[in-house]
Formats: C-alpha cells, structure tokens, sequence
C-alpha cells in the first residue's frame, strides 16, 4: 500500500527499503454527527484513540462530538473516556495518553438535520484554514444523510478539503439508494464523499489484493482452469441483540451481504487494477459486481437459502429465538442465508460463488475458500480432497494451503493432507488494528481507495434487488434453524447438489 498511500499525497516517508515509516502526524477538524451513539463511543473514538497512540494524529488536530444531547464538553469527553476504558484493548490503553488524546476533544449540542438551528457553536470551533482537511463523519441513521449534508452546506461549512463520509447502509434498495447520493451529491463532490464500507479497513481484506496481485504464483492459477469454487462465509454467533427494529427491516441480505460480502467477493474475483489507485482499483470492482449473474425468481427457488434463528445454545448458554429478542409474535426476516453466485466473465464462466452469512451461528468466523480443482488423471489411489487455500479473515487471521503429502506414518505410498500456515499475528509480530483506525485516517487523507463508490453501491443494489423481491414473493420460503447451529440443511444441499461442502470451522 506503500506507493498509493504515497501518491494519494500522503506525508508518509517511504523508506529506501520501500517501507512506509509511520505516518507524519495529521492535523485535521473531524465532526462526528452522532458523537453520543453506540459506533462512536464503540468504534470511532477507540479508533481514533489507538491513531492518537501511534503518533499519527497531531497536537492541532480536533475531534468535534456533535449530537442533541445538552451536554457539555467536559461531559462528553467523561462520556468518551468511559468508552475508552472500555472498548481500547487493554494492552493499549493508557491513562495518561487518553487524558492528552481527550485534549483534542470537543462538543456541540445541535440538531445537525435541522437547518435553522444555532450552528456558531460548530462554526467556531472550525479552522478557517482553507487546506486543512474538514471532515464531516454522518454516525446517524441513514435517513440524516441527506438533511444533514443540506444543512452543513446551508450553513455553509463546506470547503476544499472537506469530505463527508457515510456509513452503510446506503438505503435499502436502488431507488433510496439513490436519493441518498443524489441529495449528498448536491453539496459533495464524488470525490468528496466516502462511503464506508468496513470490511474494507480489515487488513486480512486489503490483504486480498497482495495475496492475488503480489503473488504470481497464486495469481497465474486463479481462474476456471484451476479453481473449482468458491466459499465466502461470515458466521457470527452473536444475536440481533437491541439492533432489532433496524434489524428486521434489513436481514441478512442488506445488512451483510449488498455491502461487506459483495466487496470481498469483488476482491477475490477482480482482474488486476492498471495501478492502485483507487479509480483503477474501484473500476475493476466494479466490473465483477456488474458481471454477477442476475437472478431469475426460478434462480432464487434453486439457488438461494434463507433462515430465521430459533432458540439454542450459543458458546454453552441458551439463547431466545430471534423472534423472542425482536419483541415480535411474527417476522419473516432472514437472519442467515447462503445464496450461489456465478461471475460472468472469461475468468469465472462455470466456477460457482457460495456466499453464506448468519446471526446465532455455531462460532464467529470470516473466510474466504478457493477450492482448487483436483487432478485431472489421478495416479493415487487414495487422492485425498484436493488443495484449499483458506483466507482467514478473521479470527486467528492467516492463511492457509492445504497440500497432498506422502504419509511418513504409512508403510504403503499413501498420502495424507498437510497444511502450510502462516498466522499473521506471529508472523508479523504485530497487532491487528481495528478496521476503523485504517478508514478515519484514510478519510482525513482524502485517499478514497478503501471507500465504496457511487457506481458500486448502485451495481449491488442491482444485484440484490431482486432477490428482495422475490423473498418477498415467498419464491424461497423462509427456514429456520436452532441458535448455535451452522445454518439450516438445505444450505449444504446447494453445495451438495454441485458435488462440494462447505468447510466448518477453520479455527
Ligand atoms: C455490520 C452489521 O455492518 O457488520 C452487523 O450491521 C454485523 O450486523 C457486523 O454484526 C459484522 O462485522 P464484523 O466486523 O464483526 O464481522
């Protein structure tokens, strides 16, 4: 990532050893609408926290909390410091450092959707330097987006270097989709507008991109000819938990798939970007995303499973079912799905994509699977399943290649998996960062590289429509599956039918 940081205009130095050093410490006015809400006080503020820590934040820089609530700066920044305390992983947190990183802290009580409110209070605290980046950060629900970017450029915030950035959802389908990014993109500029996406900030994502593109030796057989399939699984063993009323409006398919799973299978699917920069790189994404399969309502019977959780046992405790936590006597929104996905494209034709995700599954786990096809004349008796390159997203991040090997144990020439392993942890010696840290200050950089896309979000949505509608239609009736379980049988029976399993647990 080294070069496009580089030519993103970055102040990184790049070292004759072609390492990036740590970044020189930015100096930035950073507006957090919603500074009280969960994803502030979860995600943001830890993440900006442990930036802080490495030094890549400046004294000057200010972090400016607005929300409704009638609190004062000293009581917003105990708020944040009780958040610190809790979510910084303890192994990082500091009294003193959090005490100066709360330094550049600030407050303002405003409805921010409401233009006619008194707005001198943010306006002052902004610089008035023209190139200093200004980014306004909308941890709202999506139905701000745009009264919010009406309102700061009615009051006339915007400059040069402002941005504003989005969180996902991007609306619930194309039609609202797309009057979020026509009403944010009466103010913004399209380079001025990060759409977050935060699968995106994973290293082991990013890493795709190294692994497929730095690699020839993996990038010469991924293709038709050498690959068989592919598994893009997302397991979560937690429940909907107080998310329910936005939960059930947006189910799996919206809530994991339109967004996180289809970058991922972007990544993995692409051609090689001209350069990585992020207009080549979002190009190529793109392609696959227009390049997926639409789905006929006879596909969606075939070729798509979708399923409620019921009460079970999660991590040895038993759990209500999703309707109990819902609150709800009936709902027919799925919190698990599998769904076959084919690419039309030279490179792809006839490998199939298998992506499944769920709520209340057996364990948390994220992985990509690229099957390899096995050999094509066999001269082995006993072949055994043929090699699996597994990308661990997360947890225990790695990857591994599953190998056939003689066995030393046999007195015959028989053969046993092996499997080479590199756990990046170990390797790297390092800490993994959490996804928000690389996107904030990706955002204040300008570097749009880790951001979705207007045409993306819009190819996905047209991907994903009608799949809604056709569940809505009850072309693929709704299943269910007991809490703690790896997701209802007829998920294995899409792979059954095509001769491959999906792989359980890679932990
Ligand atoms: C969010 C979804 O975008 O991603 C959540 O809204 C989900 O429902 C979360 O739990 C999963 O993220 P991660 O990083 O834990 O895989």
């Amino acid at each position: 990532m080294a070069e496009q940081v580089a030519a993103a205009g970055s102040s990184s130095k790049i070292q004759a050893d072609g390492k990036q050093s740590v970044p020189d410490a930015a100096a930035f006015d950073f507006v957090i609408v919603g500074a009280t809400g969960d994803l502030t006080m979860r995600k943001l503020l830890p993440a900006f926290y442990e930036c802080f820590r490495r030094g890549q934040i400046d004294g000057s820089a200010k972090i400016i909390g607005v929300a409704r609530s009638p609190l004062s700066a000293e009581g917003y920044r105990s708020k944040a410091q009780a958040a610190l305390k809790d979510f910084v992983a303890s192994a990082s947190y500091d009294d003193a450092i959090s005490r100066d990183f709360l330094g550049l802290v600030q407050y303002v009580s405003l409805d921010m959707s409401g233009r006619d409110a008194d707005w001198t209070g943010l306006a002052n605290q902004l610089s008035a330097e023209k190139e200093r980046p200004r980014v306004f950060y909308v941890a709202t629900a999506p139905k701000l987006y745009v009264p919010t970017a009406d309102a700061i450029a009615h009051n006339k915030l915007i400059t040069e270097s402002s941005r504003i950035v989005l969180e996902k959802p991007i609306g619930t389908d194309q039609a609202t989709a797309a009057e979020i990014n026509d009403g944010v993109g009466q103010h913004f500029t399209e380079e001025q507008i990060f759409r977050i996406d935060h699968y995106l900030g994973k290293q082991t994502v990013q890493n795709i991109l190294a692994l497929r593109f730095a690699n020839p030796i993996l990038e010469r057989v991924w293709n038709a000819d050498s690959i068989a399939h592919v598994q893009i699984t997302a397991a979560e063993t937690v429940g909907v938990g107080k998310r329910g009323p936005y939960y059930d409006s947006a189910g799996a398919l919206r809530d994991m798939v339109q967004n996180h799973l289809l970058q991922v299978l972007s990544l993995v699917a692409m051609e090689p970007p001209t350069a990585f920069s992020a207009m080549d790189l979002r190009d190529e994404k793109l392609k696959i995303l227009r390049a997926l399969k639409p789905m006929s309502d006879h596909d969606i019977a075939t070729d798509t499973v979708r399923a409620q959780y019921g009460e079970g046992r999660v991590d040895g405790e038993q759990v209500p079912g999703y309707l109990e936590d819902l609150g709800a006597p009936v709902s027919t929104t799925e919190t698990c799905l599998a769904i076959r996905a084919e690419i039309r494209t030279a490179r792809w034709a006839g490998v199939p994509f298998y992506i499944r995700t769920g709520k209340r599954m057996a364990r948390k786990e994220t992985t990509v699977v690229v099957q390899f096809r096995p050999q094509p004349w066999a001269i082995f008796t006993d072949n055994p399943e043929p090699g699996q390159l597994v990308l661990r997203i997360q947890p225990n991040e790695g990857v591994s290649l599953s190998l056939a090997s003689k066995d030393p144990a046999s007195e015959q020439y028989r053969l046993k998996e092996a499997v080479l392993d590199v756990d990046y942890v170990k390797a790297f010696n390092t800490r993994y960062p959490d996804s928000y840290e690389d996107l904030l200050m990706a955002a204040v950089r300008g570097d749009q590289v880790l951001f979705i896309r207007r045409d993306e979000v819009e190819a996905s949505w047209r991907w994903i429509e009608p799949i809604l509608r056709g569940w809505e239609k009850n072309v693929r009736p709704l299943e269910t599956y007991p809490a703690g379980d790896q997701g209802p049988a007829s998920s294995d029976e899409l792979l059954a039918r095509d001769g491959f399993v999906w792989k359980e647990s890679i932990q």
